[in-house]
């Protein structure tokens, strides 16, 4: 196993290093050489149905749920369709409002999980075309759905998924220019910037890999914590989802995502003296209101962590410390933003002595209800 392991310490720094290949892998061969789209062959829904969509669901359990709530922000920018996102337990049973102009996209990454697997059923017995994005080939998933998107991420051995979590991203932008491109919906001049951008994330990636440091000091803060906060605005806010998911799994550290301007009507209470908060400000258009959030926690004395898009310097001057991440099209910063909250979980589990790739009560692919 520790060959295997290819002198990292555990799987899951390894997949965390991986990404910057997998990010390329996933991409290979689905951009147009010209830069000009997106090529999506295994999608074969006839460019009638796309124009005829008016409503998509996305349906997944865990990290991969997390993976869906950035593709609704993701599809309704640049395709303009509503998305809704539902946990594939819930969606199941909720007798979603499903008609033939309605698509469902499932994600898994095992594509063996029982809960997504009967939500593909169930949309299907309701109508419904269903698209998978998915990392196995051949599993249970991709031979039931209509189509499927393969995520090129490789095997994923840690329980905690941080891999296919970036690839299914991926997966949703290609998804979502693909939609976007057949409806009108994105300017081509936008698509070109998009598509440049897209081929830069794997080094990009790798640049922050290597440029990680304070996240481990960090990490030895939060594994003497009871409780850490993540809080970020839109897309910065599904990513807190996961880093906060992440942080949990395997260190068993709580922690607490919020919508950065819902923590004064939540929790604030639980804001004192030296409890972390992680704040992830990407977006410029959301920027002052995210540092007014980060002022208000700063004011009781939280310890601040704020991971930013490059360029955001203000952010320095409210914020213990900074982490920044390469400045990339604001539409791609979670593929980004996520890598040091991959790394905060991993470096608070290991500084409290868990075990890291099979953290307690949980499995790497649930298939029973
Ligand atoms: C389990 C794993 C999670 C994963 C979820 C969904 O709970 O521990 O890491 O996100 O299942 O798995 P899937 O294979 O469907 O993406």
């Amino acid at each position: 196993a520790q060959a295997e392991k290819n002198g990292f310490d555990h799987f899951m720094l390894k997949e965390i290093h991986e990404q910057p290949r997998a990010l390329k892998d996933t991409l290979s061969g689905r951009l147009a050489a010209d830069g000009s789209g997106v090529q999506l062959p295994e999608i074969t829904l006839a460019p009638e149905k796309i124009k005829s969509i008016r409503k998509i669901f996305i349906t997944a359990c865990g990290t991969a749920y997390h993976a869906g709530l950035v593709g609704k922000q993701v599809i309704e920018k640049l395709a303009r369709i509503p998305v809704e996102v539902d946990i594939a337990s819930e969606f199941r049973y909720r007798q979603p409002l499903i008609d033939q102009d309605t698509l469902v996209l499932v994600i898994s990454q095992s594509g063996e999980t029982a809960d997504t697997l009967a939500a593909l059923r169930e949309a299907k017995r309701l109508g419904a075309e269903v698209v998978a994005v998915t990392n196995v080939v051949d599993s249970s998933i991709a031979r039931e759905a209509d189509h499927v998107l393969y995520t090129w991420a490789g095997p994923e051995i840690a329980v905690a998924s941080t891999k296919a979590y970036t690839t299914q991203l991926v997966a949703m932008y290609l998804i979502a220019l693909h939609l976007g491109a057949l409806r009108g919906t994105v300017s081509p001049a936008e698509t070109r910037q998009i598509v440049t951008e897209l081929k830069k994330l794997g080094d990009k990636a790798h640049v922050i890999l290597n440029n990680c440091k304070a996240i481990k000091d960090f990490a030895a803060d939060c594994s003497r914590c009871e409780d850490v906060f993540f809080i970020g605005r839109g897309l910065d806010h599904a990513v807190a989802l996961e880093g906060s998911l992440k942080l949990k799994e395997i260190s068993y550290v709580h922690a607490e995502a919020y919508a950065a301007g819902e923590l004064k009507h939540g929790t604030l209470a639980l804001i004192e003296e030296g409890v972390p908060v992680v704040a992830l400000t990407t977006q410029q258009s959301l920027f002052e209101k995210t540092v007014s959030n980060i002022k208000e926690v700063k004011a009781r004395e939280a310890k601040v962590v704020a991971v930013a898009m490059d360029g955001l310097k203000e952010v320095s001057k409210v914020a213990d410390h900074v982490i920044f991440i390469p400045n990339t099209h604001p539409i791609l910063a979670p593929v980004l933003t996520v890598i040091p909250l991959q790394l905060l979980a991993y470096h608070t589990a290991v500084a409290r002595g868990c075990d890291v790739d099979r953290p307690r009560n949980l499995a790497k692919s649930v298939t029973v209800e």
